[in-house]
């Protein structure tokens, strides 16, 4: 079971999408894939077909609700989907760090510390038999992303080619470090150019300015399709391999060897 965050301290920078692409290209491979939702807005449960009242987020990580209470399969046309399972969120899962606080002396006794609740429960979920965990989160260095960071075997940082983008990154590997050297040594990282319009002068220097801090993968473009994948629900692994979205996304799976 290989677990990948996809994350950004920053929002709108395409985190919900590739977290979208990524699940329904692994899906339609015929991999076992569970979506986790850690985003408050909901966003990819949305996408994924399904709205809940609550979110029973806080009773997995935390208490003794067992995963399978909390799973549910994904809503959506075409055979792919019936690979995905999601735990979905809600906007009540924004009261997460509360509860973290408020129940400090359980999460000791289970887990020792609260970065370490998100492993410790997919650890529980072995035997279900996914084959991989992909999870949106946040746009905040807060809770939720870190314990997605200490679970994973590798994180995915979309990225925009823009000045506050690129500061704000410093910030998400300066955690990734520490995360690193304290509680998950094998974790990997890909930067992911994201939203790219390559006929700005300004993104092409930025995107090139990148590419000298950090080892980036292939571009994902700018394009309209991408947002009607997205609102009517049909992935871009499923458009026509013409589709310039299309053909972007397969060049970012090779490239991550995905
Ligand atoms: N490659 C793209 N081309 C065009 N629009 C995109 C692309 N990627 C994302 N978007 C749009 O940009 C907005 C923000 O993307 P989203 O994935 O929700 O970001 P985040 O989850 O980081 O907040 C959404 O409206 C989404 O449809
Ligand atoms: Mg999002």
């Amino acid at each position: 079971m290989q677990v990948i965050t996809v994350a950004n301290n920053k929002g709108g920078v395409g985190k919900t999408m590739q977290c979208y692409q990524l699940i329904c290209h692994l899906a339609n491979k015929g991999h076992k894939v569970l979506a986790i939702d850690l985003d408050s807005q909901a966003n990819l449960s949305t996408t994924l077909g399904v709205q809940i009242a609550r979110t029973l987020i806080p009773e997995w990580l935390i208490g003794d609700v067992s995963i399978e209470d909390v799973v549910v399969p994904a809503e959506g046309k075409g055979k792919y989907v019936k690979n995905i399972s999601l735990i979905p969120s809600s906007r009540h899962l924004a009261n997460f760090s509360k509860l973290l606080i408020m129940s400090e002396g359980e999460i000791r006794k289970n887990a020792g510390r609260k970065e370490r609740l998100m492993r410790l429960r997919l650890q529980q979920a072995q035997d279900l038999d996914f084959d991989y965990v992909v999870i949106d989160t946040p746009p905040m260095l807060g809770d939720e992303l870190i314990m997605s960071l200490v679970a994973s075997d590798r994180v995915l940082i979309p990225t925009q080619a823009q000045d506050y983008s690129i500061d704000g990154l410093e910030e998400l590997m300066d955690t990734f470090e520490i995360i690193k050297e304290t509680e998950n040594p094998k974790l990997e990282f890909s930067i992911i150019p994201s939203m790219v319009n390559l006929r700005r002068k300004i993104e092409r220097q930025r995107l090139e300015e990148l590419s000298q801090s950090f080892n980036i993968t292939p571009p994902i473009r700018n394009l309209v399709q991408m947002q009607e994948s997205i609102s009517v629900g049909r992935p871009i692994c499923k458009m026509g391999k013409k589709s310039k979205g299309h053909q972007d996304y397969e060049e970012l799976w090779r490239s991550l060897n995905l």
